[in-house]
């Protein structure tokens, strides 16, 4: 039985974790993930390199000779001590208070990749302008904005400052390190070893020998080189070069990684005064909040498909986004890496290891250092180019890389209700059952998921002839049910010469190359497969071609689309990946885009959806890789998670740590892919996920069925509970994408976005915000009677949605809790839309009343906004099909009016009722619209919960009107 158990297991596994899981089945031992099977820094030879340089003087000089103050940048040439190579920096001032820097080679061998289409455009620039001078410095100021930036040329550093506070400096611990291209050499065997961080030594004693205060304060009257340093430097330079450890060629398990390029890795640090709390850098099963990795494995961004992932750790998973944020009480920034490369990125703190005690004695006494943070960046291949987003606060972090990578894309409303998915379901008959399971039970679902066995021998883009013989029949079964299909298509072709999608790929040349030019070949679910080269435009249009309706046969406009293992997974290649010195369209290596790949996969997967509607519907596809911009796409999940009750918990702070740095649309398989979920751990799952952008649940094809209605009825009837929630908040979720798509603010949000000065929730992780109205809290803990919800805000008011309870903040409240129980409360102020009937699916309720939902705040005021289209067109946009109203109650008056006068609807939406939280019994309530004599509304009001419900205002949704309490 174990063995058997262990062949079916295999699906998901690399052939070396296969052995592994085997043994583990075999032993009776819990599977996890094998960590060899991944390189940790050291095996990483540039990060090694990188990380042996220590803190100190840098050994990069700005030659202010070179200076050149253009229209839209400044540029300078910047050397080493010691090679004496020229790289060029070229500094930007951005629009919105931001600013970009790039460092290249002056004369390359070879150009450097440089990442296209992440930037949504080229960054409007703001003008810079000399204003301060000396020897060894230059300030700039930035028109329009309202800091400065200092260019120190020795050593190298740039500091930006607003009035008189440092925000952040960049070089200042002299960690710049460019790997420049160089000649390749044969292998030297010489017995001196020489890495890049005893070269710093060396440059070191060479600064402290020389100039021992120059350097330090500056002297620029410093000659560039003088002769006799210059050979000794020759010297050092060759050495160097020669006997880096793994600077040519390197290997890893049995992967040789050839490098005819040789090193190319790029490395900076970033200072933040004053900064105690960074977060994003995604993806990484780990805290909000991220740690300190002095000592450790830094955090790494190399996209890969890690089997039975572990928990709280940095290292890589399936995607990466490359941007971090840093928070205090009265300042946000945002650092922008943007590179493709393998990336490593390192925190240090000089308030790390001391305890809040300590840090608060520290502050007492006037003692304490200021408290910094410093993140240094490294990267295998490309040049330097970061912008740095200077806030001040998190929502104009928000704007500020929205606006250069772009917004999420609004999900078609369907996409936003329920998912079933499993691997497998069988056949069209078992799709056909679990409909009618939705039915029987009284259950709302949107969509019914198809996995890999779909279709015909893992070649995507057919239907497995026995099992799906008549897909079209099927879809067109769900389609009158109002329901839609996600089948998977993966980007490995199977090497087959009677397959369409093998031959075209292959003829056309459009396949990623090995080095030697010929098809790349790995092995994945399909066996032998080859990798479309979706870095060429060329592959894109042909992929995208794939899914007109004409092309992709059995497929139809209720159809949409999943991307998995597109990171890209390589089941035979080096942690499980494409080898590095694979080539790519204009000759890049895989090195350079490896982690743009599955974006690349996502955006052409996207972009053939509205092609084969010839442009008018919005697509939804779902990717497991990601980089930045990939919100533009669709919705991304967190891989492969696994049945246990810690994997629950870490859902939030990692969907959180996605909605930072811009794509909102995320979810967690509901219930954990590995293995079989207890009842009540299912149960609590889909109270997470009812509450979290992405809903679906998802099994291997190992674990037991787990349709919600197999499980015993109490265990049911919390999950239709949960579901009903989802559900009920449909017109509330579509709003928020609506607004994050608008502004690039996050939908789920961390506490602090909305209490930026209070510190208690600058960790917290147990508990998050949809937008700035509902605070949920929900239950991760296996047996759980009661959990601690924290309320923040002075002045806040509370109101459970469930209860109706009143709650003041700043409060930590115990709740005691139910199996049904989701702790979930509105913040006074706010007004919450929901759809009261629950129906089958989102399509069957986008015509039913509106009731509204106000939550008074302490001075008796609330707003909200509500989003309506037609749910799935581009319409909103190329017509303005669209209504955005708002709502707002002061006074005792509340007032619907229009947020955005550019739209217009013809709906049938009415509202039917107003709930009002927090309101006194009025002596009578009216109704005036614009045209009609003013009307009574029926009313009820509870003394006990002090709410007041409103009877069928009956108006419609697209109408100005007011009612007021008397
Ligand atoms: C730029 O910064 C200033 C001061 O810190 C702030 O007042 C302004 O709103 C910011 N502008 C943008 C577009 O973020």
């Amino acid at each position: 039985m174990a063995a058997i158990a262990a062949v079916a297991a295999r699906r998901r596994r690399s052939w070396l974790s296969l052995v592994l899981a085997y043994l583990g089945v075999c032993l009776g031992i819990t599977l996890a993930v094998d960590r060899s099977n991944f390189k940790t820094c050291e095996e990483s030879s540039f990060c090694k390199r990188q990380r042996s340089i220590r803190p100190g003087l840098s050994p990069y000089r700005a030659l202010l000779d070179t200076l050149q103050l253009g229209p839209d940048a400044l540029t300078v040439h910047l050397t080493h001590e010691v090679t004496k190579v020229l790289l060029v920096l070229e500094l930007q001032g951005l629009q919105k208070n931001m600013t970009r820097i790039r460092i290249d080679e002056l004369e390359p061998r070879r150009p450097r990749y440089r990442v296209p289409d992440v930037l949504v455009a080229d960054p409007a620039t703001a003008r810079l302008s000399i204003s301060g001078r000396d020897d060894n410095s230059v300030e700039l100021t930035v028109a329009e904005g309202p800091y400065k930036i200092i260019l120190t040329a020795k050593p190298f550093r740039l500091d930006l400052l607003e009035d008189r506070s440092l925000l952040l400096s960049v070089n200042a611990r002299g960690l710049m390190a460019f790997e420049h291209q160089r000649a390749p050499r044969v292998p030297f065997s010489d017995k001196v070893s020489l890495t890049l961080g005893s070269m710093w030594d060396k440059i070191k004693n060479l600064f402290s020998r020389q100039e021992p205060k120059d350097a330090a304060e500056g002297n620029g009257a410093e000659p560039e080189a003088r002769p006799g340093d210059g050979d000794k430097a020759k010297e050092t330079q060759e050495k160097a070069e020669k006997d880096e450890p793994g600077a040519w060629e390197e290997t890893f398990k049995t992967h040789s990684d050839s490098k005819p390029y040789g090193p190319t890795s790029v490395g900076l640090d970033f200072s933040l005064p004053g900064m105690e709390h960074v977060y994003g850098i995604p993806e990484h099963a780990d805290s909000l909040r991220l740690k300190v990795t002095e000592g450790g494995e830094p955090y790494r961004l190399y996209n890969l498909d890690v089997f039975q992932y572990e928990l709280n750790n940095p290292m890589a998973l399936y995607g990466s986004v490359p941007v971090l944020l840093a928070h205090s009480f009265h300042r946000d920034l945002g650092i922008f890496w943007l590179n493709a490369a393998e990336t490593w990125v390192d925190i240090s703190s000089n308030t790390a290891g001391k305890t809040l005690f300590g840090k608060m004695l520290d502050y007492l006494q006037g003692s304490g250092e200021t408290p910094q943070t410093d993140i240094r960046w490294m990267s295998e291949s490309g040049i330097v180019d970061v912008f740095l987003m200077l806030g001040p606060s998190v929502l104009d972090v928000f704007r500020q890389h929205a606006s250069l990578t772009g917004t999420q894309a609004l999900p078609p409303l369907f996409s936003l209700g329920y998912h079933q998915s499993r691997w497998n379901y069988r056949d069209e008959a078992d799709v056909l059952e679990v409909d009618q399971g939705f039915d029987d039970h009284n259950m709302p679902c949107d969509v019914i998921w198809l996995d890999i066995e779909h279709a015909d021998g893992k070649r995507y883009f057919t239907w497995d002839p026995t099992r799906f013989p008549q897909p079209l029949n099927m879809l067109e079964h769900l389609a009158s049910k109002r329901r839609k299909l996600v089948a998977i298509v993966d980007p490995h072709i199977k090497v087959d010469s009677g397959y369409r999608v093998h031959e075209e790929l292959r003829n056309h040349g459009l396949y990623v190359k090995t080095r030697d030019g010929s098809d790349y070949e790995g092995w994945c679910w399909p066996g032998s497969a080859s990798y479309p080269d979706f870095t060429n435009p060329q592959m894109r249009a042909w992929w995208a071609n794939m899914f007109n309706f004409h092309n992709y046969e059995g497929s139809a406009p209720n159809l949409f689309v999943w991307n998995d293992m597109n990171e890209p997974s390589v089941f035979n290649g080096p942690e499980v990946t494409m080898l590095k010195d694979a080539v790519h369209y204009g000759g890049w290596e895989h090195r350079d885009i490896h982690n743009i790949y599955g974006l690349y996969v996502h955006m052409a997967t996207a972009d053939g959806l509205i092609q084969r509607s010839g442009g008018i519907e919005r697509p939804f596809v779902l990717s497991r890789a990601f980089f930045s911009g990939s919100q533009r796409f669709g919705a991304v999940w967190t891989g492969d998670n696994t049945a246990e009750w810690d994997h629950l918990k870490i859902s939030i702070p990692m969907c959180l740590s996605l909605a930072l740095v811009g794509l909102s649309f995320c979810g967690a398989d509901v219930g954990g892919f590995f293995k079989n979920p207890e009842p009540e751990l299912l149960v609590r799952w889909y109270q997470m996920g009812a509450y979290q952008p992405f809903f679906r649940a998802h099994a291997h094809l190992d674990t037991g069925r787990r349709e919600p209605w197999l499980l015993a009825s109490q265990y049911q009837d919390a999950i239709r509970d949960a579901l009903f929630q989802r559900y009920s908040l449909l017109p509330f979720w579509y709003t928020l994408f609506y607004q994050a798509h608008q502004e690039g603010f996050p939908v789920m949000r961390p506490l602090w976005v909305q209490y930026p000065e209070d510190m208690s929730t600058f960790s917290m992780e147990d508990q998050f915000m949809l937008g700035d109205a509902l605070l949920i809290h929900p239950v991760s803990d296996a047996g759980a009677h009661g959990v601690q919800v924290y309320l923040p805000g002075e002045e806040e008011v509370w109101y459970d949605i469930q209860s109706y309870q009143k709650h003041h903040g700043p409060q930590t409240l115990y709740l005691p809790v139910t199996l049904s129980s989701i702790p979930v409360f509105q913040r006074g102020g706010t007004i919450v839309p929901r759809w009261m009937r629950v129906r089958r699916s989102s399509d069957c309720m986008k015509e039913d009343p509106i009731t509204l939902f106000v939550a008074l705040s302490a001075q008796g005021t609330a707003q909200g906004e509500l989003f309506l289209d037609d749910g799935h067109t581009f319409n909103y946009q190329n017509r303005h099909e669209f209504l955005l109203r708002r709502f707002s109650f002061s006074g005792n008056t509340l007032v619907s009016s229009s947020a955005d006068p550019k739209g217009h609807l013809e709906t049938p939406v009415w509202i039917e009722r107003v709930v009002i939280m927090g309101a006194g019994k009025p002596a009578a309530v009216v109704l005036q619209t614009k045209g009609s004599p003013e009307s009574r509304l029926s009313f009820q009001h509870d003394p006990e919960t002090s709410v007041l419900t409103l009877r069928k205002p009956g108006v419609n949704v697209a109408s100005d009107w007011s009612i007021h309490l008397r």
